[in-house]
C-alpha cells in the first residue's frame, strides 16, 4: 500500500520533486516589492491576502516593500473540485476595509483556471477601488479556463500540482518553506 503523503516524504524526495528552493522564491519576491514599491510611489495600497493559500508569500512579500501599506484577508470557496462541479465560487470570509476610492493589490498563491482570479475581479471591482491589481507568486501555464490577467508574476510552472510555501495539499504542507511538486 502507499506510505501517506507527509513533510518527510516530500522533503527526501519520495513523493515529490523540488521546483523552486528558498533563495530563488526570496530573490524573485524581492524583485516583485521593487516594483510594486516603485509603481505605488507615495500611495498607500490595501493588499488583499486570499486565503488560505496566500499568507505566507503576502507576509514575504510587504517586509520587502519600501511603502506604506494595509493588509487585509478575503477567504473563497471553490466547489470546482466536487464531484458535481460548478465552477462556482462563494465569499467564506469576507473583506473588513473599505474599499472604495483605494488602491487595492490582490495576493493569491497560484492562479490554475483563472476562476478565483476572475470572480475577485468582479467582487472587488464592485466595490469601486481606485485601482485594481494582481500580484501572483505563480502561474501554471495552459491552466487558463478563463481570461485574466496578472499584473506582477512571480514564477511561470508546468501544469503539475503544487505544494509548499502556503500551498497545501489535504491542508497540510503549507509550512514546508520550498516549493515541490507531487509525483503522479
Ligand atoms: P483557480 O481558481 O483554478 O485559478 O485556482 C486557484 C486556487 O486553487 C489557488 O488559489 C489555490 O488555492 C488552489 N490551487 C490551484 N493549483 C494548486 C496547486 O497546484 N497546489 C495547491 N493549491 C492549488
Ligand atoms: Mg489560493
Amino acid at each position: 500500500m502507499e506510505q501517506k503523503i507527509d513533510r518527510r516524504s516530500v522533503e527526501e524526495g519520495e513523493r515529490a520533486r523540488l521546483v523552486i528552493d528558498k533563495l530563488q522564491i526570496a530573490q524573485r519576491i524581492k524583485e516583485i516589492a521593487q516594483q510594486i514599491s516603485a509603481d505605488y510611489s507615495g500611495k498607500c495600497p490595501i493588499l488583499i491576502g486570499v486565503l488560505n493559500g496566500s499568507f505566507i508569500f503576502l507576509a514575504d512579500l510587504i517586509r520587502e516593500l519600501t511603502i506604506d501599506c494595509e493588509v487585509d484577508f478575503i477567504k473563497l470557496s471553490s466547489y470546482k473540485n466536487e464531484t458535481v462541479t460548478s465552477g462556482k465560487v462563494t465569499v467564506f470570509k469576507d473583506l473588513n476595509c473599505e474599499i472604495e476610492g483605494r488602491d487595492v493589490l490582490v495576493v493569491e498563491d497560484i492562479v490554475d483556471s483563472g476562476l478565483s482570479i476572475q470572480f475577485i475581479k468582479n467582487y472587488v471591482g464592485k466595490l469601486k477601488p481606485r485601482s485594481l491589481k494582481y500580484a501572483v507568486l505563480l502561474v501554471k501555464e495552459g491552466a487558463e479556463k478563463v481570461n485574466y490577467s496578472v499584473d506582477y508574476c512571480g514564477f511561470k510552472v508546468q501544469y503539475e500540482f503544487l505544494v509548499g510555501y502556503g500551498l497545501d495539499c489535504g491542508q497540510i504542507l503549507r509550512n514546508l518553506p520550498q516549493i515541490y511538486a507531487l509525483k503522479g
